[in-house]
């Protein structure tokens, strides 16, 4: 039996009450329960747009107009491009408490789900600190403990590593493989980080003037080097040289996909190494 979608985006157009034109047009996807999923495309695609569009923010918190549907199953926790501008608590803690005070929580509950959460993004001990003096990293860490109070089934960034430096970013990065490999979550990211989402997501979507011009498992997208190419999408340095070296026949092109990491190119080198000196 197929595993039921999370979320289902249909037939989904947008334009935006000030927009000169529609934002998304004939958006189409579904979801699934573990998915990992990265968002790419260039400035003003339509990136933020589908991913508020998916957080259920559009179309009921924005004016525009809205034709298709959005059905959810689940709940999705939101964390945008700077932390700072998300922060209204004083510390940690109440920057973590807040949305469940409005949501009923008791005092007790609370202090519970906020100690799993700070254990869960690393940061114990840092329940009583100012959210503004944390470096770029713990700051986006903190958003994500926000966004994941809740205990919602997925998790959407928009950006998240945007404004951080390459430190911060790898510290966001490994946050989410720790939550897709511990806890299975399943996980929305746009980002311009093509290296890191290569070797993170199991899904690429290239969105280019609001629609989906690519929906593929990763190996697969990063084998459109043509089409990404034309839309100023970033190629990974390792999926670059693969190609160079696929052209040059120095390396025969693999039917799984494209090679994601240094490692994978090396050993899919050695592999055909071995088959040309007549070992395999
Ligand atoms: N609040 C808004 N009102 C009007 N137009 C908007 C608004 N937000 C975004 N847009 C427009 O919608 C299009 C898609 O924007 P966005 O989703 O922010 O793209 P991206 O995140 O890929 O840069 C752009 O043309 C942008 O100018
Ligand atoms: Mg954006």
């Amino acid at each position: 039996m197929k595993t039921e979608p999370l979320l289902r985006v249909k037939g989904v157009y947008w334009h935006y009450e000030e927009g000169a034109q529609p934002a998304l047009a004939d958006i189409d996807l579904a979801l699934y329960p573990g998915e990992v999923v990265g968002v790419v495309g260039p400035a003003a695609a339509g990136k933020t747009t589908l991913l508020l569009t998916m957080s259920g923010l559009i179309p009921s918190n924005y004016g525009g107009h809205f034709v298709g549907s959005v059905e959810s199953k689940s709940e999705q926790g939101i964390v945008f491009q700077d932390p700072e501008t998300q922060f209204i608590g004083l510390t940690v803690e109440e920057e973590l408490a807040f949305s469940l005070e409005n949501a009923g929580w008791s005092d007790e509950r609370i202090e519970k789900r906020m100690a799993e959460v700070l254990d869960l993004i690393g940061l114990n001990g840092f329940a009583n600190r100012s959210p503004l003096e944390l470096s770029g990293g713990e700051k986006q860490r903190v958003a994500i403990a926000s966004a994941l109070s809740h205990n919602p089934q997925v998790l959407i960034l928009d950006e998240p590593t945007s404004e951080l430096d390459p430190v911060g970013a790898r510290e966001v990065f490994s946050l989410l493989s720790r939550l897709k490999q511990e806890k299975e979550m399943t996980i929305v990211v746009s980002s311009h980080a093509t290296e890191e989402l290569a070797a993170f997501c199991d899904r690429m979507i290239l969105i280019a003037e609001g629609k989906i011009v690519l929906d593929q498992p990763t190996r697969q997208f990063f084998a459109q080097v043509e089409v990404l190419d034309e839309h100023g999408t970033l190629v990974p340095d390792v999926i670059r040289l693969y190609h160079m070296l696929c052209q040059e026949g120095v390396m025969s092109a693999s039917s799984d996909g494209v090679p994601l990491t240094v490692e994978e190119l090396a050993l899919h080198y050695k592999e055909g190494q071995l088959v040309r000196e007549g070992s395999l």
